[in-house]
């Protein structure tokens, strides 16, 4: 059967960092409160010049790049974004003009925090179809730009950036020994929509809007819908946590991934975290994790690596994939 295996990674960051010093500056807060409540240090913040395309385009070049490919070899740009250079056209086609490309096609996904999963899970569909061969799947954000940078219980917590995996179609054997994406598994439950969402967008106020959260509700559920959905991977796949190598979560905040390891029996030393570094960036947060990851060297080709994310909506989805 056809797999859609991981050929290359890549990530970008804006120039400026924002550590939580600065931060103390802005709004009344710590850095004492918010490594405490989240692990956050620092984030990295768009300037003049950078946007979601731009941050995307240099992320999918870096995959590209890590993959000995080129532009020419792709057949589909597909960008999980909730924070687009424009309402439309898709940042996905911006990024496939910066990239020079004027065949194949692009289209933008919106799941927010979870929005890589379900890109990946999308871009396996299309490569098993038969629709595409090779797939750059972009996570790319400019969170920065719809925070109230007034309210304190929103702006210490994201950042800016971009990762990109390309995948590839190959053929495999059809078990969990191949490589590849093994199972995809998403959610979604519009009856949260108000704990987390942008008070503004093109039909219903005509602007931007700004992120407001709930906090403390997100935080409630996070833990069980992440675990829950996670488990279904498992079972889909006849795996435990003692079979994985790697546990690669959305990067909200290290109480959440810590409480959903800790539940589902996953030692730390398996969970890659970089909320300290980047803050949550949302879509770009686990390509960003695995593109860290993937360069120190901590995953090998091979290794079997659960990826979920939970955000706005909310939405949430794991993904297992073989290295
Ligand atoms: C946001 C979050 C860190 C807040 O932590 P918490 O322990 O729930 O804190 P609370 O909201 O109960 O607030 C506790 C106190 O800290 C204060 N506070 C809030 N933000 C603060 C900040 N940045 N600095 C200092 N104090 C802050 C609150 O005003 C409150 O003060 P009060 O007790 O005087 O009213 C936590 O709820 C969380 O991580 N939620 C999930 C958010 C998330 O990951 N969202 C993205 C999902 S994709």
């Amino acid at each position: 059967m056809i797999r859609s295996v991981v050929r290359g990674h890549g990530a970008a960051l804006p120039k400026r960092v924002m550590t939580n010093k600065e931060l103390e500056g802005v709004v009344e807060t710590s850095d004492e409160w918010i490594v405490q409540r989240t692990g956050i240090r620092q984030r990295y913040i768009a300037g003049e010049g950078e946007t979601t395309a731009s941050l995307g385009a240099q992320a999918a070049r870096a995959a590209l790049d890590n993959a000995g490919l080129t532009p020419d070899d792709i057949d589909l740009v597909l960008v999980a974004t909730s924070t687009p250079d424009n309402t439309f056209p898709a940042t996905a086609v911006d990024i496939q003009r910066r990239l020079g490309m004027t065949h194949g096609y692009a289209f933008d996904m919106q799941a927010v925090c979870s929005g890589f999963v379900y890109a990946m899970a999308t871009a396996d569909l299309y490569i098993r179809g038969g629709m595409a061969k090779r797939v750059l799947v972009i996570g790319a954000e400019t969170f920065s730009r719809i925070l109230d940078w007034k309210d304190r219980t929103t702006c210490v917590l994201f950042g800016d950036g971009a990762g990109a995996l390309v995948l590839e179609a190959q053929e495999g054997k059809g078990t969990i020994s191949d490589r590849g994406i093994l199972t995809a598994h998403l959610r979604s439950d519009g009856t949260h929509k108000d704990k987390l969402y942008v008070d503004g967008g093109p039909s219903s106020t005509g602007t931007v809007g700004h992120l407001r959260m709930e906090g403390r509700e997100v935080f409630k559920h996070a833990v069980g819908m992440i675990t829950d959905v996670i488990e279904a991977a498992f079972a889909a796949t006849g795996t435990t946590a003692e079979d994985l190598d790697w546990l690669v979560p959305h990067q909200a905040n290290r109480r959440i991934i810590d409480g959903s390891a800790k539940k589902l029996g996953i030692p730390l030393e398996k969970v890659v975290v970089t909320v300290d570094l980047h803050g949550n960036t949302s879509a770009a947060s686990i390509p960003l994790a695995l593109s860290v990851a993937a360069s120190d060297g901590r995953i090998k080709k091979g290794d079997l690596v659960m990826l979920e994310a939970m955000g706005g909506g909310f939405t949430w989805g794991a993904l297992l994939v073989r290295w």
